[in-house]
């Protein structure tokens, strides 16, 4: 036994333990994402989201200003229209309910980042995220649309463009429109590694998207892949990505390692909705302190590279970070 060398030292108080600490995660890394709802006085939490809720305009408001005073630096906005269509015309259509969540919650808090999901699973009848013929989700025709809705809420207010649907080309078609148009300061935060996940069924029940027939596998990744992600990565960021995004996060460590190791470019990881539903029910059932395994997973995912962590989460979060 060598006991000359005692790592145990650097653990004996917790003065020592903060002394050496590498990895803090703080309020200002958390993205808060909210789901807008039609109407009005609606507070509809999501069934497998206990503390998630559909809000109508009010009430969204209501708890923007709550998610403003604990100090969240941004929140992530997904609509979930009255009526959808064939070719999801709520994503791009001026009086959209994103729209109008971002023009009212640009002109009450001005400092709040709104980073608008572009997608088209909320808004057409089919649930896909892309326009469909055959059966199949088309590429390009889909990725003019995902511009026409990129534009339409960088018009409306938000500060962030943040494409989800996995169409090839769209972040450079994007990038391309909003200059033209004169957003050239918008920000792409691009979901660049996107896995084919059962940790979104959750979102799916939230945002009313899950696919009416099939899959997302011809465009979301393969969670078998890591090569591949570099490619993602490496073409948004060469069409012009100013955050790329790993997600899921719990799962896919690994890639936000991979991916911050060879990118010098900030990363953002998406603590998805059931990673978040594991936790809330397991802790419901007393199996798990819940506060526990949130900081720790949390702090795990920058531990791995990750700036920016979005997170239903980020409201506890912020306050426990405060104590
Ligand atoms: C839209 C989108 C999804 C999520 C974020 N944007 C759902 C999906 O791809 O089916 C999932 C987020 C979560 O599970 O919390 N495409």
């Amino acid at each position: 036994m060598d006991l000359t060398k005692r790592p145990r030292r650097l653990r004996t108080s917790e003065g020592m333990r903060k002394l050496v600490r590498e990895t803090q995660i703080s309020v200002n890394d958390l993205i808060y994402p909210m789901f807008v709802v039609e109407g009005s006085g609606v507070k509809k939490e999501v069934a497998s989201m206990p503390g998630v809720y559909n809000l109508s305009l009010d009430n969204f408001l209501k708890e923007l200003e709550e998610v403003h005073k604990l100090g969240i630096p941004g929140v992530l906005l997904f609509g979930v229209p009255d009526s959808k269509d064939e070719v999801g015309s709520g994503a791009y259509c001026d009086k959209g309910i994103v729209q109008r969540a971002l023009r009212e919650a640009k002109k009450v808090f001005p400092e709040l980042l709104l980073i608008a999901d572009v997608c088209l699973c909320e808004y057409t009848s089919h649930g896909h995220c892309g326009v469909i013929s055959e059966g199949k989700v088309l590429n390009d025709p889909s990725v003019e649309l995902l511009v026409n809705s990129a534009v339409s809420y960088a018009e409306a207010g938000a500060d962030i463009i943040a494409p989800s649907d996995m169409m090839d080309g769209r972040v450079g078609a994007i990038r391309k429109a909003l200059d033209d148009k004169g957003f050239s300061e918008k920000a792409i935060m691009a979901y660049s590694a996107k896995y084919a996940s059962a940790f979104y069924g959750p979102f799916r029940d939230a945002a009313q998207s899950k696919p009416a027939f099939g899959d997302r596998k011809t465009y979301q990744m393969d969670y078998s892949n890591v090569k591949e992600a570099i490619r993602e990565v490496e073409l948004d960021i060469a069409e012009g990505a100013d955050i790329v995004m790993v997600k899921p996060a719990m799962a896919y460590l690994d890639v936000i390692k991979v991916i911050s190791e060879r990118f010098d470019i900030p990363i953002a990881a998406y603590n998805v909705s059931g990673e978040y539903s594991m936790i809330k029910a397991a802790a419901a059932n007393g199996w798990i302190d819940e506060k526990g395994v949130v900081l720790e997973s949390i702090t795990a995912m920058k531990r791995a590279g990750a700036k920016v962590i979005i997170t239903y989460f980020a409201k506890q979060l912020a306050e426990w970070l405060k104590g």
